[in-house]
């Protein structure tokens, strides 16, 4: 499959591990120009150095940018916008929020999970736009959760945000469609990175088990049988942000082994 990114700029937030990182570097190993963000320098300067190093692409720049500031990300488009016109590719993620249920969430927690989880993407989306749609032509990809279709014990914010993401990304993609920008979100449900390793851990501690355990209790839910793999989550984000992928706009991809059972 020709996914005609040679010429392409992507931008991909959050990436100096996990999703973020498989994507960009699955993004440089189709030759595209990759621009990756996330808030602390050194872990940024070596994934970026690590992603040239292995795939070869010397278009490969890492920015320090914290998505839930909008000045941060005003000034990542200012450096950006230094090197290329505009980006063709978004790809929106952030950190995740805090695990909690009802009782246990303040109100900084919700404020900050509105910001860091919504407000990045309006802000992101806002500036990557008009480039876009100047060239008619545009992929934005919503990095949300398997939460959007079925939520997660102990994770209220994300629930709740991840939910406010589909339904920006549903209405962006109809509002966004005349100018030929493609516009859906892709969900995780448990694929192997440090967050999910977190989670296991807090899990774990809450009731009274081993990590090992509630990862197996985890795997055992999953018709795979497993955790997914970043480079498989990549896959999918490189397929829906590139050429090949024409005519699919307004949709929540799953990549969770069969692990939400709804419709
Ligand atoms: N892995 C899964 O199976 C799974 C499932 C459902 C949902 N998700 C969601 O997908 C997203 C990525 O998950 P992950 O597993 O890849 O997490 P991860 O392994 O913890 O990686 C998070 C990355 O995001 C960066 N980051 C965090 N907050 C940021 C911010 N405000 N601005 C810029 N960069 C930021 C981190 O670097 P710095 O800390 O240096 O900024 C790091 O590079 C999260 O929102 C997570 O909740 C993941």
């Amino acid at each position: 499959m020709d996914f005609e990114l040679a010429d392409k700029t992507v931008l991909v937030t959050a990436a100096s591990k996990g999703l973020g990182f498989a994507t960009a570097k699955a993004f440089a190993q189709e030759g595209a120009r990759v621009f990756l963000c996330s808030r602390t320098e050194p872990a940024l300067l070596q994934a970026v150095e690590e992603i040239q190093r292995e795939t070869g692409n010397a278009l490969v720049y890492g920015m320090v940018a914290d998505v839930s500031s909008s000045s941060d990300i005003e000034s990542l488009f200012a450096q950006i916008h230094q090197v290329v016109p505009g980006i063709d590719v978004l790809m929106n993620n952030t950190g995740g929020p805090p695990p909690g249920d009802f009782d246990h969430v303040n109100d900084e927690q919700w404020q900050q999970a509105f910001i860091s989880n919504l407000m990045s993407v309006v802000w992101l989306t806002r500036l990557a736009l008009p480039y876009m749609r100047q060239q008619h032509w545009g992929r934005i990809v919503n990095f949300a959760s398997s939460s959007v279709r079925q939520p997660i014990d102990n994770l209220i914010l994300s629930n709740t945000l991840r939910a406010g993401v589909a339904g920006l990304s549903k209405s962006l993609a109809l509002e966004m469609a005349k100018d030929n920008v493609l516009v859906n979100v892709l969900a995780p449900g448990r694929i192997s990175t440090d967050r999910v390793a977190q989670l296991d851990k807090v899990r774990a501690a809450h009731l009274g088990q081993d990590e090992a355990q509630v990862r197996h209790q985890s795997e055992s839910a999953i018709p795979l049988g497993r955790y997914g793999s970043t480079k498989e989550f990549a896959s999918m984000a490189v397929f829906l942000g590139s050429a090949a992928n024409g005519y699919i706009t307004g949709q929540t991809v799953l990549v969770d082994g069969g692990m939400v059972r709804s419709l």
